[in-house]
């Protein structure tokens, strides 16, 4: 009984030990704020709307700070004077702040993770990263950030930075970032990728710039990223795409380009490290520019998700259920009602290019094939004739050379124009001299 009680007893002591530990601060230190050991101190949704100076105060060894989810507007300059040492953690999202003052103008040996999201902050300059070199990451999203200013100057240690929901247009000079691993910048303003706009950024894997605006990625603008795995650029505004504009990207496995604008897409020599295409929610032709689709996906572990719809229609279809002939523009099923025949009538290089709705077509050809057997019998009787006035005058006839007629008709798509060597052979090239 008596050791039953005894047991009761310390085990309610080591309880009572514990937990005092766990949330009593030196008293010093604000006593809204936790202490659970380790270096922490936990200041976290504590209704503070000034920075709490009396945590400097004390003789503990602050390495982790969490001021998370409470309103402080701005930092005092010596806010870190007496911590910036031991720092390694300083959690202050979800705040107020518009302004840091010089608070940050100080060395942080130590500091790995810095959290400033959710505040409103509009400028980066009050960070010099240079003064941070074991900062790892880097948190600043959902500020007021328009530009970078000089925040990835100088070279430094951080692998991830993330800066989502800012209205960032510009980039900045970046070319310090030699360690980066990730960069995040959904929900920003981009409208057009420079050339070398991620300069030095050899060791980024995951650039994320979905829901951005941008409409213009310029050629070589992803040179140098030549760790990047994965590329997002879905909910953008891109139109075209082609491997010019991906070069660099030597290591790409994933490439996201769902949700955009995009009428084509060029890969003619798809970059061989890739393995997954996302191009769902385009606007993309089903025609010989995206024949590389059909070859690439023949090979294994290649994925593409989207849709295409065939030349002048509505109707999408899957890119996994389209042909090679329907890539080409070759008619496949003679059945389909829906197929468009384009008459090109060419008198001495002018081209009067004529649409006709399919019960039209059916009676084109008829006229063509009419045509076409008049023009023959036509030749025929002027070789004759002028065979026979030949024999009977020894008068040279004068040949007509200026008038040339020619005619050419196809079951193909006003985008056989442009298009390349595999397509050719579906002309129907029918040229005669009169
Ligand atoms: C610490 O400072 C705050 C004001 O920032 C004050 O309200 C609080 O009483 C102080 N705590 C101690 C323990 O001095
Ligand atoms: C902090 O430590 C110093 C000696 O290192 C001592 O003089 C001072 O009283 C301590 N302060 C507190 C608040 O414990
Ligand atoms: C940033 O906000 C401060 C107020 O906190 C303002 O004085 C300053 O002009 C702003 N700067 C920019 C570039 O908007
Ligand atoms: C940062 O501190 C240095 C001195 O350590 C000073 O020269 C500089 O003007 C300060 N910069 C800012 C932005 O306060
Ligand atoms: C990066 O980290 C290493 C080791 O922690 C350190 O020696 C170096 O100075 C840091 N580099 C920069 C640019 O801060
Ligand atoms: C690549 O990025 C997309 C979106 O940004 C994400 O959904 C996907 O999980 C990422 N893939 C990998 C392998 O990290
Ligand atoms: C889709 O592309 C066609 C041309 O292929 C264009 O006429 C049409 O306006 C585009 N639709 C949208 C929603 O952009
Ligand atoms: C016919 O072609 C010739 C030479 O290409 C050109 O000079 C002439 O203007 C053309 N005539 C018409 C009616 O297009």
């Amino acid at each position: 009984m008596a050791s039953r009680c005894s047991l009761v007893v310390f085990l309610y002591v080591i309880v009572q030990v514990c937990l005092t530990k766990a949330s009593d601060c030196p008293a010093e230190i604000n006593q809204r704020c936790r202490c659970p050991g380790n270096g922490k101190l936990d200041c976290s949704s504590s209704d503070f709307d000034d920075f709490p100076m009396n945590i400097s105060s004390s003789n503990m060894t602050i390495r982790e700070l969490n001021l998370e989810d409470n309103k402080i507007k701005s930092l005092p300059d010596e806010a870190f004077l007496e911590l910036h040492q031991d720092l390694s953690v300083i959690n202050l999202k979800n705040n107020q702040l518009e302004d840091v003052g010089a608070s940050f103008n100080i060395s942080f040996p130590q500091l790995n993770v810095l959290d400033l999201s959710y505040n409103k902050l509009n400028s980066t300059d009050a960070f010099d990263l240079s003064k941070m070199p074991a900062l790892d990451k880097l948190l600043m999203s959902s500020n007021m950030l328009t530009n970078l200013g000089e925040l990835g100057l100088s070279p430094t240690n951080l692998t991830y930075l993330e800066l989502a929901n800012n209205k960032i247009t510009t980039l900045g000079k970046l070319q310090g970032l030699h360690n980066l691993k990730t960069l995040g910048m959904d929900y920003n303003k981009m409208e057009v990728l420079l050339a070398n706009a991620f300069q030095g950024m050899w060791s980024l894997t995951d650039l994320k710039l979905n829901d951005n605006d941008i409409r213009e990625i310029v050629n070589n603008a992803f040179d140098g990223l030549g760790s990047v795995m994965n590329l997002s650029l879905s909910h953008n505004k891109l139109k075209q795409i082609d491997e010019r504009k991906l070069a660099g990207l030597n290591q790409i496995q994933q490439l996201h380009l769902n949700d955009n604008l995009l009428e084509s897409i060029q890969l003619n020599q798809p970059i061989p490290s890739l393995k997954y295409i996302d191009v769902t929610g385009n606007n993309l032709t089903c025609n010989d520019n995206l024949l590389w689709v059909w070859d690439w996906k023949q090979s294994t572990n290649h994925e593409i998700v989207g849709e295409c719809h065939m030349p002048g229609q509505r109707s999408i279809k899957s890119l996994t259920d389209v042909t090679e002939e329907e890539f080409l523009g070759k008619i496949e099923d003679k059945d389909d009602d829906d197929v468009q025949i384009t008459v090109t009538i060419t008198l001495n290089g002018t081209a009067e290019p004529t649409e006709l709705t399919p019960s039209e077509g059916g009676l084109a050809i008829w006229i063509i094939i009419v045509i076409v057997v008049l023009v023959v019998l036509l030749i025929i009787v002027v070789v004759v004739c002028g065979y026979k006035i030949l024999s009977k005058s020894k008068e040279p006839i004068p040949v007509t050379t200026n008038k040339q007629t020619r005619i050419f008709y196809n079951h193909k798509y006003d985008s056989v124009k442009q298009s390349g060597q595999r397509s050719k052979d579906v002309y129907a090239d029918l040229t005669t001299e009169l």
